[in-house]
């Protein structure tokens, strides 16, 4: 099994994101998938520019010619995508929304219905058949991914995929600061990609012990009081130059 992970967080592998992608991706390797990570920060794409040459002139082709080549060229050939980002301002981030974008040619000008009877663009090549969406957050309720979620399902039904899970942990302020406090986190995500390599899926009891936050939201302001008070000498050091 081919996996392609998109790491979306402007802070590529530094940041809480990339510390889950970690370990998803030891168990994906232990349990035999080939893995193919991107961190989009540190490559040089263009966001769409609408010229829409991908439909009327070279089908499945953008006109645009950067490193989305890199990523076409895995896309064609895994069987499962991970879309990895941070919530940044209730969505994904903006670096993976214009990747999302461009890959917008995998499509062609004519028109069906998908299996749900709504209505959808032929595929010139077809995206991944499972995708899978990890995602993390400052704050500490889950109610944090309610915009997200549904984004992120609408972009599988777009490209005719099949939604394995959507992982969302939030609370990062206070993951931070204190980093053992995601340890139990990571070890699922470790078995959850060992699942993903043998059997394709995740079971939904290992999908809900991922979607419950790590801290109430009592624990994390606890915790969160030490960067608060950390952010008020920084902040005063700055002021008194
Ligand atoms: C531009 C920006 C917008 C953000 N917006 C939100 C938000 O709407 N809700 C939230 O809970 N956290 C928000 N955050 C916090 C990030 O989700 C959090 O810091 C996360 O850990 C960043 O991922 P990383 O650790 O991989 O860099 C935002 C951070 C940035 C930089």
């Amino acid at each position: 099994m081919r996996v392609l992970i998109l790491n979306g967080s402007a802070r590529r592998e530094k940041g809480v994101t990339g510390r889950l992608l970690r370990s998803i991706v030891k168990g994906l390797s232990e349990g035999g998938a080939l893995v193919t990570q991107f961190q989009i920060q540190d490559l040089k794409i263009s966001p769409c520019t609408a010229c829409l040459s991908c439909m009327h002139r070279k089908t499945g082709e953008c006109a645009l010619k950067d490193d989305m080549n890199l990523i076409y060229e895995e896309l064609k050939t895994s069987d499962v995508l991970i879309l990895a980002t941070p919530v940044y301002l209730d969505g994904m981030s903006a670096q993976l929304k214009m990747v999302i974008d461009r890959c917008m040619c995998c499509m062609e000008p004519f028109l069906t219905k998908d299996h749900s009877g709504r209505v959808r663009h032929t595929y010139a090549w077809r995206m991944p058949k499972k995708m899978m969406l990890i995602s993390t957050a400052g704050f500490p309720e889950m109610e944090t991914f309610d915009p997200l979620i549904p984004t992120f399902n609408a972009q599988v039904a777009n490209f005719g995929s099949e939604s394995i899970a959507e992982i969302c942990i939030p609370g990062t302020i206070a993951l931070q600061v204190e980093p053992q406090t995601l340890d139990h986190h990571l070890e699922l995500l470790e078995e959850a990609g060992a699942n993903i390599a043998i059997n394709g899926q995740l079971s939904t009891d290992i999908i809900e012990k991922l979607n419950s936050p790590p801290l109430t939201v009592d624990q994390y302001l606890a915790i969160s009081a030490k960067y608060e008070s950390w952010c008020r000498k920084q902040l005063a050091a700055v002021l008194a130059g």
